[in-house]
């Protein structure tokens, strides 16, 4: 079956090879042309463990390929995938246009029957107005539009394809469901449960899973922070609530905020939406509040670690992507945090084992930038964890406290033992103990 994937992102990209790896023929289309030239010639335009490996395998046993031409690669295909951005617009909700560009793009070119499946993240009740534009655009030509949210994690998105928990199908037409069943045919060999619903209900279990999950990170840093006053440490409070199933261990890590590109928009997007329906989501403005000040609070650790003002003080950074294993650092926490302490008149160095590229074009020439970490210690009043790489879990205490100029440590993840870092001689504080 001939598919065409609409976006190379790490959603486009991602999915796009997976179903080639699934057997497919895939043609990922692009009109950014400098992206698809570099991915003809075998590079990914972004940083997703184990994807290059499976793009080349894929690439050389002939299931996959990338154009620009993206008319002839839908005019050529059964099922095509609508994998663009839906970043947030200036109020919050989902900005759709690229998706109604690439909408437009396929009603010009339906020649026969075609299912036209949203991956992209949208609001509920967008795949009924794809709809509507199709058939204002092409008359009388047979289609279904069917939604297909994902669940990818960035860093894990190839592994989090191939062994999903569940793959979601929107749609009314028995057709698209049987064409979008063989597609993920793999996956139902091997007992994937699969949900079948109308296109409102699926795009709405995507909204709900991931502000569910932002909110049990808000959740966790409102408890963490209580701890701090308290006494209590958050870590053992996490573990022995997950240790009741119904709450489950995972998701239960205290920080210095969500970021990425899906929480904060996510999280964004359904507040907008029920409001403009006239419903307040008090609960949903409460995980958008409360991540928001977890970030102000982290500035706020820093000042008072540092003896209560920034001005003149030189802060070591490790981490500037929103999680590891990335390179992305969209809305991630240490952007706020870079900026407010800047602003506070600190200096700032940094080091991220991959997001160095993507820090340089935020920040350009306001903050310097380390090879190591032991270069961030450099003279530094502070050095604070912003992202828990690999990386930074077994730094030499002594060789950066030997560089440093007031041994201070901010771990906004948690990475430390309190007491070791006592014992090291560490002014160290972290989140929630
Ligand atoms: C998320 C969802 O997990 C995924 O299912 C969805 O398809 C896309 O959005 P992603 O944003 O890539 O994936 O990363 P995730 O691992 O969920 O982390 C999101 C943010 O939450 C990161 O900033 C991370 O540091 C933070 N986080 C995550 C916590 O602070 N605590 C946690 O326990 C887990």
């Amino acid at each position: 079956m001939r598919i065409c994937m609409i976006g190379t992102g790490y959603v486009g990209l991602v999915t796009g090879c997976g179903l080639a790896e699934f057997g497919m023929k895939v043609t990922c289309v692009d009109k950014v042309a400098e992206k698809i030239e570099m991915l003809e010639q075998g590079e990914l335009p972004i940083y997703e463990p184990g994807l290059k490996d499976l793009v080349e395998k894929n690439v050389k046993e002939g299931r996959l390929r990338f154009s620009t031409d993206i008319p002839e690669a839908i005019r050529n295909s059964l099922v095509i995938f609508l994998a663009v951005g839906t970043p947030s617009d200036d109020d919050g909700g989902a900005d759709l246009s690229y998706l109604f560009n690439a909408v437009d793009e396929i009603a010009e070119n339906l020649n026969g029957y075609k299912v036209v499946a949203i991956k992209s993240t949208v609001p509920v009740g967008t795949a009924k107005q794809v709809s509507q534009r199709v058939v204002s655009l092409a008359r009388n030509v047979a289609f279904d539009v069917v939604s297909n949210p994902e669940f990818l994690r960035e860093g894990s998105a190839v592994e989090d394809f191939l062994h999903p928990d569940r793959v979601v199908i929107g749609t009314e037409s028995e057709q698209a469901v049987a064409i979008m069943k063989d597609i993920y045919s793999p996956l139902y060999l091997i007992e994937t449960p699969f949900v079948i619903t109308n296109n409102e209900t699926a795009e709405m279990i995507k909204y709900a899973s991931n502000t569910f999950l932002a909110a049990k990170i808000s959740y966790i840093n409102e408890v963490a922070n209580i701890c701090e006053i308290v006494g209590a440490d958050v870590h053992v409070v996490a573990r022995a609530m997950g240790l009741d199933g119904r709450i489950s261990r995972k998701f239960l890590h205290p920080g210095p905020g969500f970021g990425g590109s899906c929480f904060p928009k996510d999280t964004r997007a359904l507040y907008h939406l029920a409001k403009e329906k006239g419903y307040d989501p008090a609960l949903i403005g409460s995980v958008i509040q409360v991540n928001e000040n977890q970030k102000r609070r982290m500035v706020e650790k820093i000042q008072r670690m540092v003896g209560g003002n920034l001005a003149g003080k030189v802060i070591g950074v490790l981490g500037v992507s929103f999680k590891p294993n990335t390179d992305d650092i969209r809305e991630s926490p240490a952007i706020f945090v870079i900026r407010n302490l800047l602003k506070a008149g600190a200096s700032v160095k940094v080091f991220d084992p991959a997001a160095m590229e993507e820090a340089g074009k935020v920040f350009d020439n306001t903050i310097a930038y380390a090879n190591n970490a032991y270069e961030v210690a450099e003279g530094a009043d502070a050095i604070v964890l912003m992202t828990e790489w690999n990386q930074f879990r077994r730094l030499d205490l002594q060789e950066l406290k030997n560089r440093m100029r007031s041994p201070v440590f901010v771990d906004t993840r948690n990475v430390y033992d309190p007491q070791k870092m006592k014992q090291a001689g560490f002014f160290y504080e972290g989140v929630g103990r």
